[in-house]
């Protein structure tokens, strides 16, 4: 097992939502972190919060599309801490829309997605982990750090109308673990850094709450077997069970409250 004591993590998306969950969760358990994100204003608040916690935590503005804002990342997190333990690439963003919208009346097409919608979607959360993994592994490598990278994917990863490309970036969480495994387990490295993607259902974050209004929502919620949205909490203390756990690795685990096994028979 390994101990979140005195280990290092580095959370992109760490401004707020899950990543600033995980981020508490992780110095309440004394651990040290990095915390990442292109809003900077975002960024000194969750400061505040974790240095009135008592943490040890540095910060990085970063857009995870950049290369060389990642490669930065990395660097900040060995300079200031000399190793990283846990990468969790969760910044994310959503611009949802049906790929084609047929007016109701006419049958023709009166809308579509644009490719700006569906191509920043993919830069962030499909590119943005790669570079954040691509140059935080390389870095554990290096420097001889175990850990683990935990992915974020969702339960948008088995399909969702309306999200073809968060669904698509969410679905390739899903298999990035399994290529990452495969490939340190080639070169002897599978004990050292581990891989794995959480992928929760809704949580009570902005993405979800500013993204929805109470119609949406209770229609959510109907769906949900404990009959109410899993809490950022809930999703950072299950990643610190991942990160404990060495027979984890090269899998997803869902957390999201029964959704989808729901019956209404
Ligand atoms: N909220 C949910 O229901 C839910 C469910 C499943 C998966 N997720 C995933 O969890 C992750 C976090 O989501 P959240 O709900 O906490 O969202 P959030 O909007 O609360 O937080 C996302 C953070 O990412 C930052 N960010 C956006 N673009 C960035 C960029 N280019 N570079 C660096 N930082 C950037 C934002 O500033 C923000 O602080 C996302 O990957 C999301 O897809 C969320």
């Amino acid at each position: 097992m390994l101990e979140i004591k005195d280990s290092v993590a580095v959370i992109t998306g760490g401004g707020g939502g899950i990543g600033l969950a995980l981020a508490k969760h992780w110095v309440t358990n004394g651990g040290k972190v990095v915390i990442a994100d292109i809003a900077e204003d975002f960024m000194k608040q969750a400061e505040e919060e974790l240095k009135a916690l008592n943490g040890e935590v540095a910060t990085v503005v970063c857009n995870v599309t950049d290369e060389d804002d990642c490669a930065k990342l990395a660097d900040a997190a060995i300079e200031k801490f000399g190793q990283i333990n846990l990468v969790a690439p969760f910044a994310g963003i959503i611009k949802d829309g049906m790929m084609l919208s047929p007016d109701r009346e006419t049958g023709k097409v009166k809308r579509k997605m644009s490719l700006d919608a569906f191509q920043k979607v993919i830069d962030i959360n499909l590119t943005g982990v790669f570079l954040t993994v691509r140059e935080c592994a390389e870095r554990m490598i290096n420097n001889k750090c175990k850990g683990l990278i935990c992915l974020i994917s969702s339960t948008g990863s088995l399909g969702t109308a309306g999200q073809i490309n968060y669904s698509s970036t969410k679905a390739a969480m899903s298999v990035m673990p399994k290529v990452i495994t495969a490939e340190f387990f080639r070169r002897g490295l599978g004990d050292m850094i581990r891989c794995v993607a959480v992928a929760p259902g809704y949580v009570g974050t902005p993405m979800v709450k500013k993204a929805m209004n109470q119609k949406a929502l209770d229609m959510v919620l109907s769906q949900i077997p404990i009959g109410r949205l899993v809490e950022p909490e809930e999703v950072a203390s299950f990643v610190g069970d991942l990160y404990r756990n060495e027979a984890l690795a090269g899998d997803v685990f869902f957390i999201h409250g029964g959704l989808r096994l729901g019956s209404k028979g």
